[in-house]
């Protein structure tokens, strides 16, 4: 591998440095048109909301904004940088998890939707200020992700209310003079199998219709998340995506008929499938060693990209310029943690000091937890527009880190 959106990869490597978080703004906008018209072709009153959690950039984030797309955010400082990049509150939807008093008390001045964590979250919303519209995070008894760390659903999910006692939520909210509701949840991320998100939206549905009824009203919207997944592994079959949004569509629309919802908007919140293989690492092979295994070790770590390390999450890699798999190494990182490894017993071509390593699939999750681990400091990151790079977030330097001290 040798170019990303036609721009040479040592060109960039050798004009921003490494390592670098480098993305394709023609993917980015090739994947929500998919998504999209996937899901608008069989119901129109789709919308997107791109889940800022996945890659946080302004400059990302305006992408979104111009292509028409609305903002999942999971705290107010993810509203205001929605808000930066010029979505308009009405575009914004904020998912909170344990909220605190100073997170509502940061929303009052802002006319976005709150999706509620739980019905003690609706109480201590309340004592800030009474929104227009509530929905609450429902948790349907399932859940299923790529590993478990990004299953959300579920009993051991720390998210959500059981939709066993959702209805008492949406009581308290009606009783406090809210007339205005949606639903959500978000069962887990990385799904790759269309029959999932079918099965987890008709259990919504049903959920549903047992708490609207109970309060005499109707959703304006449901909110289905995100979670759908990329693959990561070259035996990985990608998700049909034609495939999920016909059979997520026919389930939707004809419960909402059935349970006389009328037409309510149905809000998708991906992150991954937007950005995850629009992302690529590029990282510089500081030292090649055969201890009692093989390692490869390069300029960037957990500190820049953890979720191997997090998760065993699996990232191809690539050698700029070479080919072959004459290797098996360790493919590893800079930093004092023996889990500081990108892949185990991965083949690659032989390795030599100064070589680019290209890390693929990085585009969500990726910089966003990023940190300072070891104080290392934090890449930067280009979006290629075109065969053009732009620059959309500076290297952090040491004189960042001391920036907070007293
Ligand atoms: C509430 C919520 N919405 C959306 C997302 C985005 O998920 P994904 O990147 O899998 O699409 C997440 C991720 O965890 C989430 O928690």
């Amino acid at each position: 591998m040798t170019h990303i959106n036609h721009k040479d990869i040592s060109e960039l490597a050798d004009e921003f440095g490494t390592p670098l978080y480098v993305y394709d703004k023609q993917r980015i906008v090739e994947n929500y048109n998919r998504l999209n018209n996937a899901f608008v072709k069989n119901y129109p009153k789709t919308k997107i909301h791109f889940s800022v959690k996945s890659n946080s950039n302004v400059h990302i984030l305006s992408v979104f904004n111009q292509l028409g797309a609305g903002a999942d955010c999971s705290s107010p400082n993810e509203v205001m940088l929605a808000q930066k990049a010029g979505f308009a509150d009405r575009d914004i939807i904020y998912t909170g998890n344990y909220e605190s008093y100073d997170d509502f008390e940061s929303l009052k001045n802002f006319d976005v939707k709150i999706n509620l964590d739980d019905s003690t979250s609706f109480d201590r919303l309340i004592e800030q200020f009474t929104p227009d519209i509530v929905s609450f995070r429902i948790n349907p008894g399932i859940g299923r992700g790529g590993y478990e760390g990004i299953t959300t659903g579920g009993t051991d999910a720390k998210f959500g209310i059981p939709y066993e006692f959702a209805g008492e939520a949406y009581k308290k909210a009606k009783q406090h003079g809210i007339a205005r509701f949606g639903i959500h949840m978000m069962t887990g991320s990385n799904n790759l199998e269309p029959y999932y998100f079918a099965q987890t939206v008709e259990k919504l549905m049903l959920i549903s219709k047992n708490i609207f009824d109970q309060i005499g009203a109707i959703p304006e919207y449901l909110d289905i998340g995100g979670g759908f997944g990329i693959p990561y592994e070259d035996d990985e079959l990608p998700l049909d995506i034609e495939k999920t949004a016909e059979l997520v569509t026919e389930i939707f629309a004809e419960k909402c008929q059935k349970y006389g919802f009328g037409e309510p908007v149905l809000f998708l919140e991906p992150g991954r499938y937007l950005v995850a293989d629009a992302g690529w690492l590029i990282a510089k092979v500081t030292g090649t060693k055969h201890s009692y295994k093989k390692f490869v070790g390069v300029d960037a770590g957990m500190s820049t990209l953890i979720r191997p390390a997090l998760y065993g999450a699996y990232h191809r890699a690539y050698i700029y310029g070479k080919e072959g798999d004459d290797t098996v190494v360790n493919l590893c990182g800079q930093i004092c943690e023996n889990s500081d490894v990108f892949a185990k017993s991965v083949h690659l071509p032989v390795a030599e000091i100064g070589d680019l390593m290209i890390i693929r699939d990085v585009g969500a999750y990726g910089y966003v937890m990023s940190s300072n681990y070891n104080n290392r400091l934090r890449p930067a990151e280009v979006l290629i527009d075109n065969a053009k790079p732009h620059l959309i977030r500076r290297r952090e330097t040491f004189e960042d880190l001391l920036s907070l001290l007293p």
